[in-house]
Protein backbone atom coordinates (compact mmCIF):
# COMPACT_ATOMS: atom_id res chain seq x y z
CA UNK A 1 0.00 0.00 0.00
CA UNK A 2 1.27 3.84 -0.34
CA UNK A 3 2.64 6.05 2.31
CA UNK A 4 0.37 9.07 2.55
CA UNK A 5 2.22 12.34 3.24
CA UNK A 6 -0.20 15.13 3.84
CA UNK A 7 0.25 18.93 4.44
CA UNK A 8 -2.22 21.25 6.44
CA UNK A 9 -2.76 25.01 5.52
CA UNK A 10 -0.61 27.48 4.07
CA UNK A 11 1.94 24.93 3.10
CA UNK A 12 1.17 25.17 -0.90
CA UNK A 13 2.85 28.54 -0.78
CA UNK A 14 6.50 26.79 0.52
CA UNK A 15 8.98 28.36 -1.32
CA UNK A 16 7.30 31.76 -0.95
CA UNK A 17 5.97 32.22 2.52
CA UNK A 18 8.64 33.46 5.05
CA UNK A 19 11.80 31.51 3.01
CA UNK A 20 14.12 32.41 5.96
CA UNK A 21 12.02 30.19 8.34
CA UNK A 22 10.68 27.16 5.88
CA UNK A 23 13.20 27.38 3.43
CA UNK A 24 13.55 27.77 -1.13
CA UNK A 25 11.98 24.70 -1.68
CA UNK A 26 8.44 23.69 -3.35
CA UNK A 27 6.19 21.19 -1.59
CA UNK A 28 6.08 19.43 -5.11
CA UNK A 29 10.30 19.89 -5.49
CA UNK A 30 9.70 17.60 -1.55
CA UNK A 31 7.40 15.35 -3.22
CA UNK A 32 9.54 14.03 -6.20
CA UNK A 33 12.04 13.56 -3.48
CA UNK A 34 9.64 11.33 -1.43
CA UNK A 35 8.93 9.50 -3.98
CA UNK A 36 12.54 8.97 -5.60
CA UNK A 37 13.24 7.28 -1.98
CA UNK A 38 10.28 5.10 -2.69
CA UNK A 39 10.83 4.39 -5.83
CA UNK A 40 11.42 0.02 -5.67
CA UNK A 41 10.31 -0.37 -2.11
CA UNK A 42 6.97 -1.04 -3.72
CA UNK A 43 4.94 1.67 -1.86
CA UNK A 44 3.32 4.41 -4.11
CA UNK A 45 3.32 8.09 -2.53
CA UNK A 46 -0.05 9.72 -2.17
CA UNK A 47 1.25 13.15 -1.44
CA UNK A 48 -1.29 16.04 -0.31
CA UNK A 49 -1.63 19.71 0.86
CA UNK A 50 -4.84 21.35 2.17
CA UNK A 51 -5.87 24.20 3.39
CA UNK A 52 -8.73 22.84 4.81
CA UNK A 53 -8.60 21.08 8.17
CA UNK A 54 -12.34 18.60 7.35
CA UNK A 55 -10.40 17.94 4.14
CA UNK A 56 -7.42 16.93 6.49
CA UNK A 57 -9.56 14.93 9.01
CA UNK A 58 -11.16 13.02 5.62
CA UNK A 59 -7.60 12.03 3.96
CA UNK A 60 -6.69 10.63 7.76
CA UNK A 61 -10.03 8.42 7.00
CA UNK A 62 -9.04 7.63 3.81
CA UNK A 63 -5.08 6.25 4.77
CA UNK A 64 -7.09 4.21 7.95
CA UNK A 65 -7.60 1.74 4.95
CA UNK A 66 -5.89 2.64 2.27
CA UNK A 67 -2.14 3.67 3.80
CA UNK A 68 1.00 1.30 5.04
CA UNK A 69 1.95 4.22 6.82
CA UNK A 70 1.09 8.26 7.33
CA UNK A 71 3.38 11.13 7.42
CA UNK A 72 1.58 14.61 8.61
CA UNK A 73 3.17 17.98 8.53
CA UNK A 74 -0.19 19.11 9.65
CA UNK A 75 1.04 22.73 9.89
CA UNK A 76 -0.76 25.52 12.16
CA UNK A 77 -3.09 22.67 12.96
CA UNK A 78 -0.57 20.92 14.75
CA UNK A 79 -0.94 23.11 17.81
CA UNK A 80 -5.07 23.78 17.32
CA UNK A 81 -6.76 20.43 16.40
CA UNK A 82 -8.44 18.12 18.48
CA UNK A 83 -10.45 16.91 15.05
CA UNK A 84 -7.11 16.16 13.55
CA UNK A 85 -5.93 14.00 16.64
CA UNK A 86 -9.01 12.58 17.25
CA UNK A 87 -9.07 11.49 13.15
CA UNK A 88 -5.79 10.41 14.17
CA UNK A 89 -5.60 7.97 17.01
CA UNK A 90 -8.75 5.91 14.92
CA UNK A 91 -5.38 4.70 12.66
CA UNK A 92 -3.12 1.62 13.57
CA UNK A 93 -0.39 2.24 11.01
CA UNK A 94 2.70 4.26 11.87
CA UNK A 95 2.09 8.23 11.74
CA UNK A 96 4.91 10.49 11.70
CA UNK A 97 4.91 14.13 12.50
CA UNK A 98 7.03 16.08 9.92
CA UNK A 99 7.84 20.74 10.42
CA UNK A 100 10.01 22.24 8.27
CA UNK A 101 10.40 24.36 11.20
CA UNK A 102 11.46 23.50 14.87
CA UNK A 103 8.31 24.55 16.48
CA UNK A 104 10.08 24.36 20.41
CA UNK A 105 12.55 27.30 19.29
CA UNK A 106 9.46 29.35 17.97
CA UNK A 107 6.46 31.22 19.66
CA UNK A 108 5.49 29.86 22.79
CA UNK A 109 1.80 28.77 21.01
CA UNK A 110 3.72 26.34 18.61
CA UNK A 111 5.25 24.33 21.90
CA UNK A 112 2.56 22.20 22.00
CA UNK A 113 1.47 19.80 18.98
CA UNK A 114 -2.04 17.83 19.52
CA UNK A 115 -0.67 15.56 17.29
CA UNK A 116 2.76 14.42 18.81
CA UNK A 117 0.07 12.80 21.18
CA UNK A 118 -1.03 10.41 18.14
CA UNK A 119 2.32 10.08 16.26
CA UNK A 120 5.36 7.31 16.50
CA UNK A 121 8.32 10.18 16.07
CA UNK A 122 8.61 13.47 15.28
CA UNK A 123 10.96 14.90 12.61
CA UNK A 124 11.24 19.31 13.02
CA UNK A 125 13.89 21.61 12.02
CA UNK A 126 15.58 20.00 9.25
CA UNK A 127 13.94 22.11 6.32
CA UNK A 128 12.49 19.86 3.48
CA UNK A 129 15.28 17.51 4.29
CA UNK A 130 12.79 16.34 7.56
CA UNK A 131 10.49 14.62 5.23
CA UNK A 132 12.79 12.57 3.57
CA UNK A 133 13.78 11.94 7.41
CA UNK A 134 10.32 11.02 7.52
CA UNK A 135 10.26 8.79 4.45
CA UNK A 136 13.29 6.51 5.50
CA UNK A 137 11.77 6.35 9.25
CA UNK A 138 8.22 4.76 7.97
CA UNK A 139 10.31 2.07 5.46
CA UNK A 140 12.19 0.66 8.64
CA UNK A 141 8.75 0.39 10.44
CA UNK A 142 6.58 -0.97 7.84
CA UNK A 143 9.40 -3.09 6.74
C1 LIG B 1 5.16 24.08 10.52
C2 LIG B 1 5.25 24.73 11.91
C3 LIG B 1 3.90 25.30 12.35
O1 LIG B 1 4.02 25.90 13.63
C4 LIG B 1 3.44 26.35 11.37
O2 LIG B 1 2.14 26.80 11.71
C5 LIG B 1 3.48 25.89 9.95
C6 LIG B 1 4.57 25.04 9.50
C7 LIG B 1 6.53 23.64 9.98
O3 LIG B 1 6.56 22.83 9.07
O4 LIG B 1 7.56 24.13 10.46
O5 LIG B 1 2.64 26.30 9.14
O6 LIG B 1 4.33 22.93 10.63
Amino acid sequence: KPIYVLNGPNLNLLGVREPEIYGHDTLSDIELRCLALLEGTGHGLVFRQSNHEGELVDWIQEARTQADALIINPAAYTHTSVALYDALKALSIPIIECHLSNPHAREPFRHHSYVSLAAKGVVAGFGSIGYELAVRAVLSLVK
